[in-house]
């Protein structure tokens, strides 16, 4: 006998057959109350609101502190200069291209950001995306798809998670190694053919701990096993290098050579907002012809565009700034393994403060706001169980005595709180 079924449901199970509970897609949403509980105990540290912004220091909730957890790396989202340009950009192309870089969305200005970076970057061609998260979200799936392999670091930005998933859906081989696990990347590796295509994807500076990926060793692996390069630059550029070229710079390693790709962000270091990539221009014009974030998604607003680009043009004349920053964070670290407390051996101007506790974490996050110190509060599941931790990162144009009152404040807390005696 034919069962009486709706979409292959059997009856009893919809609502005509009126038994069984219904579930509702949104329960899962009424359900959830771990922001609201937070809040009510006065633990809830995101969103808050910033009144001012003036780089090392801001106002939020009427409450001056000092930044100690931007990726305004170079402090140059207040430099008049960037501040213009993004001006006189609204004044000449209005607000928004309203499209797509493909259609009716590209400015002369891309055009000049993408040569710019290109030339930074020491790549021949470069391609501007709407945001770092889609850049790498676009090329991944273009550039690796059925029976071909892709290799990426457990501890890669989400917006690399993101990218794999797509080209896993696609039917790529999706490895995930060890973080920054050089006899894992190859142990993976080697179960691979030989002759087919593959891509290693990786963070220059993982974004949690600030630890520079060992980009030597994965350039090197991938020469052995015949597999290309994708780099995500995001806090390299800017940050790392002596004039803030990145891992390449730092490593001394050729971009495109011995690193096929590089990827990078307009959001932290270059003030502003978008993301691009950066290659020989083949696998460029290739990403420009097939990638979907790209395509379809409205290009970089004029302003985002020109102050990128006047961003680059002091990078490059001040890389004092870059010096600045990496002894910052030399001194912000040194400052607090003295105080006692325990942290994530960076070398770069992200260092994590481990506390070890949800909680703890949080409560620790509260005393430093209440003292006038802003972090980033970083806890499960963003990481596993027991490496909860105060993310701190740095500004070049802090002064000494706002470093100074940043140990100052954790100390008092962190002695409040038993973290250090
Ligand atoms: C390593 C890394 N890649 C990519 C991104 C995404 O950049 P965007 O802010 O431009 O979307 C981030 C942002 O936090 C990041 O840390």
């Amino acid at each position: 006998m034919k069962r009486n079924t709706t979409h292959g449901i059997p009856a009893e199970k919809t609502g005509n057959g009126g038994k069984a509970a219904l579930k509702d897609l949104f329960d899962k949403c009424h359900k959830f109350s771990r922001a609201d509980e937070a809040k009510a105990l006065g633990y809830y540290p995101y969103f808050r609101e910033l009144e001012e912004n003036e780089g090392p220091e801001v106002t939020i909730e009427g409450k001056r502190l000092v930044m100690a957890g931007s990726n305004n790396y170079l402090g140059l989202s207040v430099h008049p200069e960037v501040k213009k340009a993004a001006v006189d950009a609204i004044e000449k192309y209005g607000s928004t291209c309203s499209g797509s870089r493909y259609l009716n969305g590209t400015l002369a200005l891309h055009h000049r950001l993408e040569d710019a970076i290109a030339e930074f970057i020491g790549v021949d061609s470069c391609l501007c995306f709407t945001s770092g998260y889609v850049t790498n979200q676009g090329i991944i799936p273009t550039l690796v798809g059925r029976h071909e392999y892709l290799l990426s670091d457990k501890d890669n930005h989400t917006s690399i998670v993101a990218g794999t998933l797509m080209a896993k859906a696609v039917g790529a081989e999706l490895i995930r190694y060890k973080n920054n696990d050089m006899e894992s990347l190859e142990h993976s590796l080697s179960k691979i053919p030989l002759d087919a295509g593959k891509l290693i994807v990786s963070d220059g500076v993982f974004s949690m701990s600030g630890i520079v990926a060992n980009v030597p060793q994965i350039a090197s692996l991938a020469k052995k096993y015949n597999a290309r390069v994708l780099i995500d630059e995001a806090h390299g550029f800017g940050v790392v290098g002596a004039t803030g070229r990145g891992t390449c710079e730092l490593f001394n390693l050729k971009p495109q050579k011995d690193v096929d790709l590089l990827m990078g962000t307009f959001s932290k270091s270059f003030a502003s907002l978008g993301g691009f990539v950066g290659g020989s221009a083949k696998i460029i014009d290739f990403i420009k012809h097939n990638a979907m974030s790209f395509i379809f998604s409205a290009s970089m607003p004029p302003a985002n565009t020109a102050a990128a680009l006047a961003s680059l043009e002091i990078i490059k004349r001040e890389p004092e700034r870059i010096a600045r920053l990496q002894e910052i964070g030399d001194y912000m670290r040194k400052g607090f393994r003295t105080l006692g407390f325990e942290i994530i051996e960076s070398t770069t101007p992200i260092i994590p403060v481990l506390v070890r506790d949800d909680f703890l974490t949080c409560t620790f996050w509260r005393r430093l706001f209440e003292e006038g110190v802003y972090t980033n509060t970083v806890v499960s599941p963003a990481v596993p169980p027991g490496m909860q931790l105060i993310r701190t990162s740095y500004i070049a144009t802090t002064k000494q005595a706002q470093l100074d009152f940043i140990l100052e404040k954790f100390e008092k807390a962190g002695k409040e709180l038993g973290l250090i005696s």
